[in-house]
């Protein structure tokens, strides 16, 4: 049994993408068990580079059997975009290595104009969802009125789709929205299904029976273990377990499957976070401008879905520990040290100052994020690039210790650090 399980470790955006299609080149499966088109994950393979948004970016490798949970939101029209985008980048992607499962949830027109109405209500208080309709589909299955991926297969379908959008249009008054034409999206769902209808499974089965076979499943988190409903910077949080216990619920394993599981947080040398909430350690000015970078750049710190800028900062190892412990990490893999190059002098927020007392933990919980004073260790910098680097002996030496302090202040070993958005730009890190 083999459960690699793959989580961002801040607020999402922190190159899960290319460290899980690296993993995946030693897994049979990979899979997504939480979120929706709101992920955005970057691969780059040679000169081709992915933007994958639903499907799991493991899928890149062609041996691998792609597979999306019922912990899912699934917008049938992203897709269907999506798998055609694959295709004609010549990856094949065909109901025998593609399978999601039927209790995923759906994502209509009318969850996305929920989402922007609700945005827009909230004012200067709004989430900065994605607009991808994430929350009220989640909303809908909590109370219980969602329409599932399976249900597309049934011949009622259409009716419940279109009880459910004529419902929405009444939520879309309460908002002063405009409502939608409820006839053309009827039209557009029932002929997703024939198309869709192939690749629907019975993931929660697969997944169970290809572990006690033995083989290697890789589960690819989505979004940050800081976005969690549960455990993240509430309400400045997405709707699902973002967090490795998610796993389980979203894929349909049990306890025993977690067991011996590696979970591996994907940590960014800096911190970053898209939308509003708490930052402690947020920056500005020109500082903030060099991490973030010009945006010329596929992986500068700009919304790989939305194209908005990142707010930036320096790495918060409060808030890295506080993953540790949620997740259960047994590892992690530091994106972007390349990045760090050239500044004088690197901060790590240590602790924080609150109430005028210095605590090393959250608060109370996430409560209270708001209020915190970040309390800094300063390390000095390196100038060297290290984008040609792919040996530890031939790190600087100030960017070794950068990665042994992080190690340190986590209480888990960083195992690999990125140096660039290429594969083969990791670094191994030796145990110490
Ligand atoms: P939602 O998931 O679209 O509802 O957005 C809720 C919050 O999560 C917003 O602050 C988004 O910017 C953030 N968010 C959602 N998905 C991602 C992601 O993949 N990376 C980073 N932030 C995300």
């Amino acid at each position: 049994m083999t459960l690699h399980i793959i989580i961002g470790a801040q607020w999402g955006d922190e190159g899960k993408g290319r460290m899980v299609d690296w993993l995946a080149s030693q897994s049979d499966y990979v899979a997504r068990f939480n979120g929706g088109d709101n992920a955005g994950h970057t691969v780059t393979v040679g000169k081709a580079i992915f933007k994958l948004h639903l499907l799991p970016s493991g899928i890149i490798h062609p041996h691998t059997i792609g597979l999306l949970g019922n912990g899912m939101v699934i917008n049938p029209a992203s897709l269907l975009t999506e798998m055609e985008s694959l295709r004609t980048a010549g990856i094949s992607v065909t109901p025998d290595r593609l399978h999601i499962s039927p209790s995923a949830h759906l994502i209509t027109p009318a969850h996305q104009a929920i989402d922007r109405a609700l945005e827009s209500a909230r004012g200067r208080a709004s989430i900065g969802t994605t607009g991808r309709g994430i929350g009220p589909a989640y909303t809908d299955k909590a109370a219980r009125t969602g329409l599932r991926m399976g249900q597309m297969l049934q011949p009622d379908f259409q009716d419940r789709l279109q009880a459910h959008l004529e419902n929405a249009n009444r939520l879309l008054v309460l908002y002063g929205a405009a409502t939608l034409e409820v006839a053309p999206i009827l039209k557009t769902f029932a002929s997703y299904k024939d198309s869709i209808a192939p690749y629907i499974a019975d993931v929660a089965v697969e997944v169970h029976q290809a572990l006690a076979d033995g083989k290697t499943v890789l589960a690819e988190g989505a979004q940050g273990t800081l976005l969690d409903i549960d455990q993240g910077t509430y309400p400045f949080v997405t709707s699902s377990n973002t967090t490795a216990p998610g796993v389980l619920t979203g894929l349909g394993l049990g306890l025993q499957a977690a067991r011996e599981a590696r979970v591996i947080g994907v940590v960014k040398a800096f911190q970053t976070r898209v939308g509003g909430g708490p930052f402690p350690t947020e920056l500005s000015g020109d500082l903030a401008a060099r991490l973030r970078g010009s945006g010329s750049n596929p992986w500068d710190e700009y919304g790989t879905t939305t194209g908005r800028p990142r707010r930036v900062g320096w790495l918060d190892a409060v808030l890295l520990r506080y993953a540790v412990r949620l997740n259960g990490l047994t590892e992690l893999v530091m994106t972007k040290l390349d990045i760090l190059s050239g500044l004088e002098t690197i901060s790590i927020c240590t602790a924080y100052q609150a109430g005028g007392i210095t605590i090393d933990g959250l608060p109370f919980g996430e409560y209270g994020l708001g209020d915190v004073q970040p309390v800094y260790t300063h390390f000095p910098g390196w100038q060297a690039d290290l984008q040609p680097v792919r040996r530890w002996q031939d790190l600087p030496l100030q960017a070794q210790e950068y990665l042994r302090q992080v190690s340190r202040l986590a209480g888990v070993p960083v195992r690999y650090a990125s140096v660039g958005p290429e594969r083969e730009q990791i670094v191994e890190v030796p145990e110490s």
